[in-house]
């Protein structure tokens, strides 16, 4: 792989402030989004403050609400955030991502970000937890600037020997890990041989086993770890055929690896002793990712995406990415009209639409939480 297609993986991968963890489901902001207000309307129940749950965040981008470098980072320029709040708040999308709506699922406020917990600790909102995810990292080392999913579940530990998180608090709290598939960019930007896959693969879900297994070893008792969503049918991907042909080559590895993470789950359910509490879940990112591409998501009302596999914020050529600016401060980029009418926002990450549909996608799956 090119150093250009390495660039825009570095993007899978790759900064709210803090008071705007206050304000959360408050507008949903745009015509568009009519659907998700509905929901809102829908899910009923209040914020209960006394003893809310604490959601514990673990993984990359898909999850990240801004550890990562600002402003370095993609997600913490223009016109990342500009559906909500309507500037960049280091979540990779125009708006929301799949924590807000876990949070939501859990009538939570999105939980605070590791890099602002100081800040958090003044405002009193570490009682909704904290999110220790960075984009670009993998269960391996992957970037610098992003620590790998041992060193983010190091930080909770920390916290805890601090007392900055009780044992009480992870008892009343559910954990989200996300692996959106980092390890294996650069395992393919780098040396991977098409024969390493599968030992690879393998490699990397018993490592992501021993986390999950960490994460409830230290006393949460509900974990919620993404599948894979299909790789192949990433617009980073799609560009190739102009978004019209995801390719099977690569879910097909997809699938190797959901095949060994829902063994892994199960196996890591069998070890629990209260066989009634489903206490690992997965989450099916993949077949959510595809009901959404096929316009099949409509239990909730009609979610519908005009050409779900080409993306709102691209790049004018291959050399630039969503976000890109000249030497003159000129955009290299372009954006759709209507970010409400995407479902990937830039070559690897959802829009919020997007996310509010794999969020309805996933609504009987969550039943388990
Ligand atoms: C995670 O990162 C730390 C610090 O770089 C390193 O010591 C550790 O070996 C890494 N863990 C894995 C599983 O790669
Ligand atoms: C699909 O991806 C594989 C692995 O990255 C690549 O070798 C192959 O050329 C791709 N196929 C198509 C049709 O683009």
């Amino acid at each position: 792989m090119d150093s250009k297609k390495l660039l825009s993986l570095y993007l899978l991968c790759f900064s709210l402030l803090p008071e705007l963890y206050g304000v959360v489901w408050v507008s949903a902001g745009g015509g568009a989004h009519r659907e998700q207000r509905r929901s809102q309307s829908l899910g009923g129940g209040e914020l209960s403050d006394s003893n809310p749950r604490k959601m514990f965040v673990f993984g990359d981008s898909y999850v990240d609400t801004g550890n990562n470098r600002k402003p370095a980072a993609k997600s913490w320029q223009y016109p990342y955030g500009i559906t909500f709040p309507g500037k960049p708040t280091g979540r990779f999308s125009d708006g929301r991502v799949l924590t807000d709506y876990l949070a939501k699922y859990l009538k939570v406020k999105s939980p605070i970000p590791y890099k602002w917990r100081k800040v958090g600790f003044g405002l009193g909102q570490l009682k909704y937890g904290m999110n220790f995810a960075y984009g670009g990292t993998g269960v391996f080392n992957t970037f610098v600037t992003s620590p790998n999913m041992s060193t983010q579940i190091d930080f909770l530990q920390q916290l805890v020997g601090e007392s900055t998180f009780t044992g009480r608090d992870l008892l009343s709290s559910v954990a989200l890990v996300s692996l959106a598939g980092n390890d294996y960019s650069v395992y393919q930007a780098t040396n991977g041989s098409p024969q390493g896959w599968q030992p690879f693969i393998t490699k990397v879900v018993n490592q992501l086993e021993v986390n999950l297994r960490r994460i409830h070893g230290l006393g949460v008792p509900k974990i919620v770890v993404t599948a894979l969503e299909p790789l192949g049918c990433l617009p980073s991907t799609t560009v190739a055929s102009s978004f019209q042909q995801c390719n099977s080559t690569q879910n097909q590895l997809v699938n190797f690896h959901n095949l060994l993470l829902q063994q892994s789950v199960a196996k890591l359910n069998s070890e629990v002793k209260d066989p009634s509490a489903s206490t690992f879940i997965l989450l099916d990112l993949y077949s959510s990712f595809m009901a959404a591409l096929n316009n099949k998501v409509d239990q909730l009302g009609n979610v519908k995406f005009e050409n779900p596999m080409k993306p709102c914020c691209v790049g004018i050529s291959s050399e630039y990415a969503c976000g890109s600016v000249g030497a003159n401060g000129e955009k290299k980029y372009t954006i759709c009209e209507d970010p409400g009418a995407a479902f990937f926002w830039d070559e690897v990450h959802p829009t919020q639409y997007g996310w509010y549909a794999v969020y309805s996608a996933l609504q009987a799956n969550l039943k388990q939480l």
